[in-house]
């Protein structure tokens, strides 16, 4: 569900929402990915990972995380953030809104907007410093925040099948997003 993207902000300093409206940022590339289990979630995060490692322009990097309640979101950013170094456990933001870590020199925001009922929270919360500061941004129920969340790079959604596998729409919505995958 997209609530929250009607009701922009019209922020003065927000380029992308200039215009008045979050319309989605056409994707430049897409791809369809299955995962028929965990394991295969965890090798895409790896592949993800060393990419990101190794490319230090990809460091602040925006990532959304689609996909209905239980789709595998979080398991996806776990296993993104241990094939990045994070030691210790991982978890979900959805009551803390924003966890962040830091391995291998990157620093790395976890979001989680299920919370919110209206886009302007993330506002109130602050969070607005948090999305211009650098570092990589890993966001779960992005569509909550609508027009006030970061520009995405790259937006993965998740759409668990009846076989328990996922199916994966994968789509690059700038340079630095197509690199990601490259
Ligand atoms: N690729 C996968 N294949 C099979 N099962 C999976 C996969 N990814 C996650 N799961 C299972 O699905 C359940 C929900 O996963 P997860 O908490 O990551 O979902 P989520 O999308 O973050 O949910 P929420 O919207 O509540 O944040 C977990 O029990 C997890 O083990
Ligand atoms: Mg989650």
């Amino acid at each position: 569900m997209m609530a929250g993207t009607t009701d922009s902000p019209g922020s003065a300093s927000s380029d992308e929402a200039a215009g008045g409206g979050p319309a989605p940022a056409p994707a430049r590339r897409s791809w369809l990915w299955h995962w028929p289990d965990e394991v295969a979630c965890a090798a895409s995060a790896q592949a993800l990972a060393g990419t990101i490692a190794t490319h230090p322009d990809l460091r602040d990097a925006t990532i959304e995380l689609l996909g209905p309640l239980g789709a595998g979101k979080t398991t996806f950013v776990r296993q993104l953030l241990r094939a990045l170094g994070v030691s210790g456990r991982v978890k979900s933001p959805t009551y803390t809104v924003v966890e962040p870590y830091h391995a291998g020199g990157l620093d790395i925001s976890h979001f989680d907007f299920y919370r919110f009922e209206d886009a302007r929270e993330l506002v109130d919360a602050g969070l607005r410093e948090t999305f211009a500061a650098p570092g990589l941004k890993l966001v779960e129920w992005a569509e909550r925040a609508g027009a006030w969340r970061p520009a995405a790079d790259l937006q993965l959604e998740i759409e668990p099948q009846a076989d328990e596998s996922r199916r994966v729409r994968v789509r690059a919505l700038t340079p630095r997003g197509e690199a990601l995958l490259a």
